[in-house]
This record gives C-alpha cells, structure tokens and sequence, in this order.
C-alpha cells in the first residue's frame, strides 16, 4: 500500500509552494482572480475537464453538473478547477467525430501535463469523448477519475418508446417504404431524444462508459445512471470527493489498468452486446498504458459470451429499464466467474468488492447465462484474403441466415457515389449482393466515419428485405444494426484488398469459420493491384493533414503513431 501523500508531494506545490521570482508571479495571478492562499495552497489542484459547449447535445447537463463536482471537491478538502475542452457533439461534427477523438485526447493530456494539476475528474459520455478523455488521461498518467453523463430517458412517440439511433434507422426505412408520413416523422423528431443524456441504446456511448466503469477508472454504478435522475448529482459529487482522494492516495491510471482489465472489458461487451466501436477505443487505450491487445483477444474472449443485457439494438429494452433492472453492476454478477474479480478500481478496491450486495430485480432485462438474449455471438472478427488486417460484424444484430452467405459484389468508390446510386430504380441489385463501399477508412474518409450501415437500395426496402451483408472499411454507430461487415484492414485507400474488388466479384462469408473470401485468384488480384492508382488526399492541410499522414489503421485502434511511441514525456520543468 502506497503512503499518502504530503502537501508538499503535490504536484501544485512545485507552482504554488516554492519561493522564487516564477512562483510569486504564479501566486499573484491566483489572487487576480479573487482567491487566496487559504482557496488552493497545499490542497489537492482538481482539474473537471468539461466536455461541454452550446453545441454539446448529449452533455447539455454538464453546465450545472460541473457544479456538483465542484461540491464533492471542496467537501474533500481540494480546490476545484473547471478547464473546458473539446465537446465532440456526435450529431454535428463533420465529416464525423472520430476524426477528432485523438485531437481531444491530446488537448486531455497537454492539459493535464501543461497546468498545475494534481489529480482530474473527465466528464465525459458521448461517443469519442469517453476513450479520448481516458486515453489523454492515461498517458498523463495523474490520478483521474471518469464521471460519465449518464444515458437520456426512455423515447417516446405517441405512447410508443423510441430508442436512440436504432428506431431511426427503423423508420427511416419505414419513410422510404411509404409507411410513415412526413408529419409522422416529424413528430417523432421532439420525442426520440428528450432529456440530457447519451443515446440510451447500447450504443458506442453506452458501451464506452459501461467498459471505463469495468476497467476501474468509474465509481462502481456510475454508467448506468440516467443522466435526469437525482442520483446523477450525488454520484458528480462523490466524483469530485474521490478525486481528492486519489491524489493523497496517488493511484493513478497505471496503478489500476492490467491486461486482465481490459480482458474483463472485453468480456462485458459482449455480454452487453456492445457497439463495435468498442474495439477500435479498448486497443487505442490498452496501447496508451503500454497493453498489448490484438483483434484476436476479442474474438477469443467473445466467443461463449452470451449476450444478456436485452438493450436495443439487439434486444428490445433501454438504458432506462437496465438502471431499474440494477444496472452494469448487477449484471456483472450473472458473469462474475468470466471475469478476474481481483482488479483494482479508482475506489482502491477491486471489482469483487464492488458487487458484493448487487442484485438483479428484473431477468427480462438482465437475463441470466442459461437464458441469453441471444445465443449468436456479439462479436466475430473475419480473416481472409479481402481482410488480412482483420474486420468485425456483429453476428447478433444480423439476421441469421446472412452468417454463411456468398453473393456477388455490387461496388461503391465513395459515400458520394453510394449516396447518388442507392436510390436509383434501375439498380442492378438483388437480395443476394453484397454492398462494398471503398475508401471510407481511417485515412479514407477521412477519420472512419459510421458508414457502414450501409443502406439498402430503395428498390430492395419496398420488397421488403430488411438486411444484406454490406461491407466496408468504415465503422458503424453502435445503435446500428444488420449484416454489416466493418473495420476492414488496410483499408482500400491506401491499397487493401477492399480496393480490388469489382462489380460481379464473388464475396464469401462464413461467420462460424471467421472467414471473409473475394473469390478471386492470387494471379488476378496481383494484376489489379499493379493497376492500382492512390487516390488523391483529401486535405492539403491542416489538421486534417497531419491526421492523414500519421493515422493508424483499425486494428491497432486508429492512434496517432506519434501518441503510442514508448517513453514517457517529462514533466514541465519548474522555470
Ligand atoms: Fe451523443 Fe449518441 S449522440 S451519445
């Protein structure tokens, strides 16, 4: 056991607590803003990186929230510092978040490493701003501790519930059918997304934060909680009390994370059927705390999962139901002897000691291990000759019969050139094709946006089919669903074997043998390859331009290479 820390340990001491001409000024410019000595010399320095802005839809709450932090964190003794950082708002930024989740991640780290900071609460949720907001604060590597923002309530439409994400693209499909009206859709606009909180579907933010809490890096119970309910509050505060807490006790990251918390992460996600993103952000994370994790533990780790939680997409309830039905915690339970109980968590206990006294109040939405959700697996990772690099599908948000499947290749370049055709009434297209969309990767995209659902061809949806493998190197929204093959590595910009195919080529799939075949000879695929030109870069600078040359593909989990170097940065010099 660590010996706490002494006032003059703390980091801020090395601003605050020496006595030269650097630290008067840093001191003086503490009292311009109306404090003194007694507010922040010798406490614990409490960083809340707030996620929030006026463009932050599913952190709206975090405006009054960081208030309840700032609560816990004086009432422990620290001082309170709010440090705004990138807001990451899914459903605005183009061309998609993902492009951003390492731009947040570094502003987490510089931040934390640049400033006179002991220890941090993240306030995090939607999508990429949970791994970013963890990866930052795990190669900072200071006490931190993820508040998460909880997920929205139920939605609602005409005494109908609503679920973020996947009952859109249920009635958007519905609309192109003629069976919904334009005042139908409408109307549903005001009732799917109606209260603060993240999409209350498993999805990439509901599986992100469930996951953070799993690894230890949350209060036990806290992911769960609806962003609305009164115990959101209580649970902000008792974020900002720990975190003073885990500065004295200087339990850091790196004390808690351990490969075999991120296998228990791995395990819990499938159990929960979680978002396919999942995969991308644990790899990105492990790496951060110098974990090695390849796509295969996925697999590996998935494969007698049983999916239990009976969540939208792939089961029927929301994140509403789970919290009554006892929540992550309680859930955990029913697959405490899949998980190693002995990891550590920011309490300083370990997971076991977390679940003591938890219990499930509803089977319908927990179900038990002998009573799946679903027996199809939640996760499989393919291998083959169109993905040497690897690709995942979600086998239990598809529909069964598309598990072993071979049809011929209908092709799309680009999402342009998609968007243009998949409506047209003329589309040479059957129920058998697979859908290929090219460069829509990591440097594709750019940034991997959530393509890879990709629509099916208008013509096909009025006869009513419902699902077709479709494939590309993108990834998916975690509330999506349907034969949807992801995350193919190379991606086709760059030259992978996605770029090869061609309209006609067969695609085979066969699920159970974690197997994704073009069948097409080595000799032929060698012609086409020499043919191959490199697509144009899509920015000539900027940002975007330096994300395009160092990004890295999906199955090391899409970092910049310049962020998973090895060695740690040093710590800013006094002067
Ligand atoms: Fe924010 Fe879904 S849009 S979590």
């Amino acid at each position: 056991m660590k010996k706490r820390k002494t006032a003059e340990e703390l980091r801020s001491h090395r601003w605050f607590g020496v006595s030269d001409l650097r630290s008067f000024s840093q001191r003086s410019r503490m009292k311009q803003m109306g404090l003194d000595m007694i507010d922040f010399a010798g406490k614990p320095i409490i960083a809340i990186l707030n996620t929030w802005s006026g463009l932050a839809h599913c952190h709206a709450h975090f405006k009054n929230r960081v208030e309840d932090v700032k609560r816990g964190v004086l009432e422990a003794g620290g001082f309170p510092v709010e440090i705004p950082v990138m807001a990451l708002p899914e459903n605005f930024v183009k061309p998609t978040t993902m492009l951003y989740r390492n731009l947040l991640a570094m502003e987490a780290e510089e931040s934390l490493r640049s400033l006179p900071i002991d220890g941090a609460v993240l306030m995090g949720g939607c999508d990429k701003t949970t791994p970013a907001l963890v990866m930052g604060a795990i190669s900072a590597n200071l006490p931190a501790i993820f508040m998460p923002a909880g997920p929205m309530l139920r939605g609602n439409w005409r005494g109908k519930i609503l679920g973020s994400g996947s009952d859109i693209w249920k009635f958007w499909d519905e609309k192109r059918a003629g069976e919904i009206s334009d005042a139908d859709w409408s109307e549903m606009e005001a009732g799917i997304a109606r209260s603060d909180g993240v999409c209350m579907t498993m999805g990439t933010a509901m599986t992100m934060t469930s996951l953070t809490e799993v690894l230890g890096l949350s209060l036990p119970g806290a992911s769960s909680i609806p962003a609305p309910d009164a115990n959101h509050r209580r649970m902000a505060a008792e974020c900002g009390r720990r975190a003073v807490d885990l500065v004295w006790e200087d339990l850091k990251p790196s004390d808690i994370l351990t490969s075999t918390s991120f296998d228990n992460a791995i395990v819990t996600s499938a159990a929960l059927a979680g978002s396919t993103n999942a995969i991308i952000h644990l790899i990105a994370m492990a790496r951060r705390a110098n974990i090695p994790l390849e796509l295969e533990r996925f697999d590996a780790l998935s494969r007698d999962i049983p999916v239990i939680a009976d969540i939208r997409p792939s089961g029927k309830y929301l994140m509403e139901d789970f919290y009554y039905a006892g929540g992550l915690q309680a859930l955990l339970t029913r697959i405490s002897d899949r998980l190693d109980l002995s990891q550590k968590n920011v309490l300083g206990g370990t997971l076991g000691d977390a679940l003591q006294d938890q219990t499930v109040y509803n089977d319908d939405v927990i179900r038990t291990v002998q009573n799946p959700v679903s027996s199809a697996e939640g996760l499989a990772v393919l291998r083959g000759n169109l993905a040497p690099g690897g690709c995942v599908m979600k086998p239990s948000a598809a529909d069964p019969r598309l598990h072993k499947h071979c049809g011929p290749a209908l092709v799309f370049a680009n999402y342009n050139e998609m968007a243009a055709e998949i409506d047209r009434e003329d589309l040479d297209v059957t129920p058998d094709h697979v859908i290929v969309l090219q460069n829509a990767g990591p440097k594709g995209g750019p940034g991997m946006p959530e393509w890879g659902m990709l629509p099916i061809p208008t013509k096909l949806v009025r006869q009513g089919v419902r699902d077709m493998v479709r494939i590309s190197d993108s990834r998916m929204s975690g509330t999506s669903y349907g034969a949807c093959i992801l995350h193919v590595a190379p991606e086709s910009f760059i030259g992978g074997p996605l770029a090869l195919v061609r309209n006609g080529d067969l695609i085979e799939i066969d699920v159970p043998a974690r197997s994704i075949r073009l069948v097409v000879s080595d000799e032929e695929l060698e012609e086409r390859k020499a043919e191959w030109t490199p697509p144009e870069r899509i920015y000539p600078r900027g940002y975007g331009a330096m994300f395009s040359a160092h990004i890295g593909q999906a199955d090391s989990g899409c970092d910049l290479d310049f962020l998973q170097a090895p060695g740690t940065v040093p710590e800013p010099e006094i002067h």
